[in-house]
């Protein structure tokens, strides 16, 4: 049998993904390309629904390409490429947007707090439809498993709504995907404010753990973490999030238990445990930096190896998109 199709992508809102983008989504990439004919793109299209700086934009799809790459997604394996090198994804957008409701798109609780912030002047039509062009994203490749994060699961049910309406409108054209998020991927907390997601658009940086930062730097931040009086490595979410923090990305970056750390830094303070954390991060994002560094260094060649991927997932959106086009009388 053929092995279950795939995807997912990431914005390339930053030079550097930070840490929460590496163990929530790429790491579990990482294992799924392995059982699952998978896509993983580079969004860019999404990425213009908030103001971009053009040369910033391009420059930072290429890295974020790179870091893809570095981190083990492999692009013969598998279908890395960027959005907007695929044509359909705007194509299909335009014609899921014609049977989106509008107040079935107004109910998007992640449109009000990005709207929120940007105020109404800021907030574009584009941002609005940016759940419908995900959607299109998804039903372009006949996808079964969308491996998002708890923040996305009401775009994946908009998703499955979209294409079960436009089945029984228009016959059947689209795979309806899975509903459920797959696995339970780990959250990642902000090292200075560890009740809120640490997140490339934060704010304030001296939380945020870059994938590309300097190991120095790096380690320095790790050693700054917001923890707590109490002096005891015990994960306890609620009343010790800093600590929990730390344990849940040493756990998940050393692949080790958390009951194994709790043991390891029994009677040992923080700083012994930051330390450690130090290390293991370090060491695993030092060769990831080191091979991002050499694909920046060759473009002619990231760029070779994005046309053939982009190619190869066109050949499979176009028969998709021709198929709805032919449906709805285009
Ligand atoms: P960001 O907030 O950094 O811009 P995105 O919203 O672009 O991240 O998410 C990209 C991917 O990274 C998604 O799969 C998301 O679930 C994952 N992700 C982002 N931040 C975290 C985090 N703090 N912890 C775990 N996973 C995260
Ligand atoms: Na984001």
């Amino acid at each position: 049998m053929d092995k279950p199709r795939l995807y997912s992508g990431m914005q390339p809102s930053a030079e550097s993904l930070q840490i929460g983008n590496y163990i929530g989504a790429l790491l579990n990439w990482k294992s799924l390309q392995e059982t699952h004919d998978a896509f993983f793109s580079i969004v860019d299209l999404h990425a213009i629904t908030v103001a971009q700086d053009p040369a910033k934009l391009r420059e930072n799809t290429r890295r974020t390409a790179a870091q893809y790459i570095a981190s083990g997604i492999d692009p013969d394996a598998s279908t890395l490429y960027v959005q907007s090198h695929v044509a359909a994804h705007a194509q299909l957008a335009w014609v899921l947007n014609t049977i989106t409701g509008f107040g079935e798109a107004s109910r998007m609780t992640q449109f009000k707090d990005k709207s929120a912030k940007q105020g109404s002047d800021g907030t574009t039509v584009g941002l609005f439809a940016y759940p419908i062009l995900m959607a299109a994203d998804i039903l372009l490749y006949d996808t079964v498993v969308v491996p998002v994060g708890e923040d996305q699961r009401q775009h994946v049910e908009l998703t499955r709504d979209i294409a079960a309406r436009f089945n029984t409108r228009f016959g059947d054209t689209f795979v309806v995907p899975e509903s459920s998020i797959q696995k339970e991927t780990a959250k990642i907390y902000d090292l200075q404010n560890p009740l809120s997601k640490m997140s490339k658009s934060a704010e304030s940086h001296a939380g945020v753990i870059w994938v590309l930062d300097e190991p120095s730097v790096t380690a320095k931040k790790i050693m700054r973490a917001v923890t707590d009086a109490d002096g005891g490595v015990v994960f306890d979410r609620e009343n010790k999030p800093g600590v929990a923090n730390l344990l849940t990305i040493y756990s998940t970056m050393a692949g080790r238990t958390v009951q194994s750390l709790e043991d390891e830094y029994a009677g040992r303070g923080y700083g012994d445990l930051k330390k450690g954390l130090a290390e293991v991060v370090t060491g695993t994002f030092g060769p990831i930096r080191a091979r991002v560094i050499e694909l920046l260094d060759d473009p002619a060649e990231l760029d070779r190896l994005l046309a053939v991927n982009a190619a190869r997932a066109a050949s499979v959106a176009d028969a998709t998109l021709a198929r709805a086009y032919d449906r709805v009388g285009l």
